[in-house]
């Protein structure tokens, strides 16, 4: 059977996309791809992470798929334009635009990112935020130690939440009203991110966080050919290293027993 909607991620951060969509398209066939050769990107040049997103774009154009969502904020920054003008009559869908589009509609003030340090340099988020509404702030904050906590299964640990008290101090400083959870691993990480705000202890300080999730489950959806309750099947799994790790993680973290997990060679 062809999978319907292609995912992929460097690791466990697209299950937060994979829930959505299993909330807004349930049972729809997903083929979820899981760098985890090559887990963190965050921390690897721009052109290293376009070209993994155009491999695993191509590994899920071969499989069939009639949709695909870049579930990586940083492969998003890096290649959502070079996979879409190389696979021009595929609709494929990243995290970004959908999550600066939320975060305008969240509030008025100041808007924060916590995304991975690639996502920060390119200033993705702060130009999609700025195209919907040119005199927005935006600070964004670069968290590279939030990715190897989420794949390490520590994302509750004390360690977790003493980085994100580092990484949010500077956006409290900026008065930011809303967050953007810039890279699809954060939304593990809430927990600890609302523990350190308690910490920070300001009253005024109570940002809403958005998680672009919903929003580029909602894009992909427009494209789905027929309705979704059709297009049902089993979702599968691939990783490009120690599938049965990525098969233990991805089972704690969506709370489910997820079926087998394929090695996949890019
Ligand atoms: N979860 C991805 C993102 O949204 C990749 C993070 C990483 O591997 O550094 O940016």
């Amino acid at each position: 059977m062809i999978p319907t909607l292609g995912v992929f991620d460097s690791g466990l951060g697209g299950l937060t996309v994979l829930r959505e969509i299993h909330c807004q398209l349930p049972g729809v066939s997903v083929l979820y791809l899981a760098d985890t050769a090559n887990v963190p990107y965050g921390d690897k040049p721009i052109e290293v992470v376009r070209d993994l997103a155009l491999r695993l774009s191509g590994h899920l154009v071969s499989a069939g798929v009639s949709v695909i969502i870049m579930a990586s904020g940083t492969s998003t920054a890096a290649g959502l334009r070079v996979a879409q003008d190389r696979y021009p009559d595929l609709p494929i869908v990243g995290t970004i635009a959908p999550g600066a589009r939320a975060a305008v509609l969240e509030s008025s003030g100041p808007i924060g990112v916590l995304a991975t340090n690639a996502t920060v340099q390119s200033e993705a988020f702060t130009q999609a935020v700025q195209t919907q509404d040119p005199t927005r702030l935006v600070v964004e904050q670069g968290c590279p130690a939030f990715v190897p906590l989420v794949e390490a299964g520590r994302a509750g640990s004390a360690e977790a939440e003493e980085a994100a008290l580092t990484y949010l101090l500077p956006l409290h400083k900026a008065g930011v009203q809303s967050i953007i959870l810039g890279c699809t691993h954060f939304p593990f990480l809430l927990p600890a991110l609302h523990r350190a705000i308690c910490r920070i202890g300001d009253p005024e300080f109570r940002p809403c966080f958005v998680d672009p999730s919903a929003e580029a489950v909602r894009d992909a959806a427009r494209f789905l050919p027929i309705s979704s309750s059709l297009l049902a099947g089993p979702s599968s799994f691939a990783a490009t290293s120690d599938p049965d790790l990525f098969q233990r993680h991805a089972s704690e973290l969506l709370g489910e027993t997820i079926s087998s997990v394929e090695w996949l060679t890019l």
